[in-house]
């Protein structure tokens, strides 16, 4: 990192230092090292790039498709979820199915929104269009699932009884993050279902606080 840091932006680099940085990767500590390789106990050139190899070289660990294994080393879920997919399968024979970068960027500092998503299906696809709704639905799980949360964390704080809510946004919470772990099975019917279970069950849940007397503003 000392070195990389003030290496410059050379544009035959995939990702820069700063992209590095500004990342989840880099607020969690997961060092270049992780993806690389290489030895970060070493200060100088040679040392720290031993056994490094470029994403070019077909025994790299960041190589086109070799990059799942290496980012499924920390998200085995969804490692093992895309690998039920058409995507691994073609990435693995004919080497032309998107890897976890090709959607993601290499340092996965910007979540895919709807939009975005669709401009990177796009690259390959003509019409995303089951997978907008299926990401757009997953979004709308999630925000419900925050206002439940805060609702229930209100009702908390006001002493209401809300015990059967509590353990529905338990539910409901591992029910998104499971969603979002099998939508890369790319198979979007069932993400758009399991989305919408979660999305309704939620709400419900919401409203019966609301029932309560938990008023919208204090569920905000
Ligand atoms: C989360 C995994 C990950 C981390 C962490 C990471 N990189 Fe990378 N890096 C990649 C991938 C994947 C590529 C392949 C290029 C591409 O397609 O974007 C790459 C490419 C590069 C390249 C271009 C050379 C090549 O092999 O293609 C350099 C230089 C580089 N990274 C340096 C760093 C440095 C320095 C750090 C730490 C500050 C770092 N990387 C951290 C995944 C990572
Ligand atoms: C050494 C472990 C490690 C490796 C290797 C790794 N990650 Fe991560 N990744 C993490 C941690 C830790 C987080 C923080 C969130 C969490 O705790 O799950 C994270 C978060 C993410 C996120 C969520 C971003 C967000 O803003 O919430 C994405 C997407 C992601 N990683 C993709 C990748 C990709 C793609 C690769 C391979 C190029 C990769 N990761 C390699 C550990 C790793
Ligand atoms: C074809 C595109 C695509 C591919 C390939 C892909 N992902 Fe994703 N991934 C997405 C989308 C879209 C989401 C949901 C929106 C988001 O959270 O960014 C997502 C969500 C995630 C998340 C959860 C982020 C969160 O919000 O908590 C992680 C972690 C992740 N992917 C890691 C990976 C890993 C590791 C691979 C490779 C094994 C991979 N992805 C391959 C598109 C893709
Ligand atoms: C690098 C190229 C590439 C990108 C980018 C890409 N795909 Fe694909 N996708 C393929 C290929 C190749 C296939 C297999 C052949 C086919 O069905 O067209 C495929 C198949 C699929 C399938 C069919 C799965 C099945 O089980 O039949 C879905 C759904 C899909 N992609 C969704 C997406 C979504 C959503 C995105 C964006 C988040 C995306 N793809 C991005 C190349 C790509």
């Amino acid at each position: 990192m000392a070195c990389h840091r003030s290496a410059g932006d050379a544009s035959e680099l995939r990702h820069t230092y700063g992209d590095w940085a500004k990342s989840i990767h880099a607020v969690k500590g997961v060092g270049c090292e992780h993806c690389h390789g290489g030895n970060a106990a070493k200060a100088d050139k040679a040392g720290a790039h031993a056994g490094m190899l470029d994403s070019s070289d077909p025994k790299s660990p960041v190589y086109y498709t070799r990059v799942p294994e290496t980012c499924g080393r920390c998200h085995a879920g969804e490692l093992a979820a895309f690998k039920e997919s058409r995507h691994f399968l073609e990435l693995s024979t004919t080497g032309k199915g998107p890897n976890c970068i090709t959607c993601h960027g290499a340092m996965a500092n910007h979540i895919l929104d709807p939009q975005t998503m669709a401009m990177t299906c796009t690259l390959c696809h003509r019409r995303p269009t089951q997978a907008f709704g299926a990401l757009l639905s997953l979004n709308h799980a999630a925000g419900s699932t925050r206002r439940l949360k805060r609702a229930v964390a209100a009702a908390r704080a006001k002493g209401v009884e809300a015990s059967a809510q509590e353990r529905e946004l338990a539910s409901v919470t591992r029910l998104v993050e499971a969603s979002l772990v099998h939508w890369h099975t790319f198979r979007m019917p069932e993400v758009l279902s399991s989305s919408q279970e979660a999305a309704r069950r939620a709400i419900t849940a919401l409203n019966e606080l609301k029932l309560k007397g938990m008023s919208e503003g204090e569920a905000k």
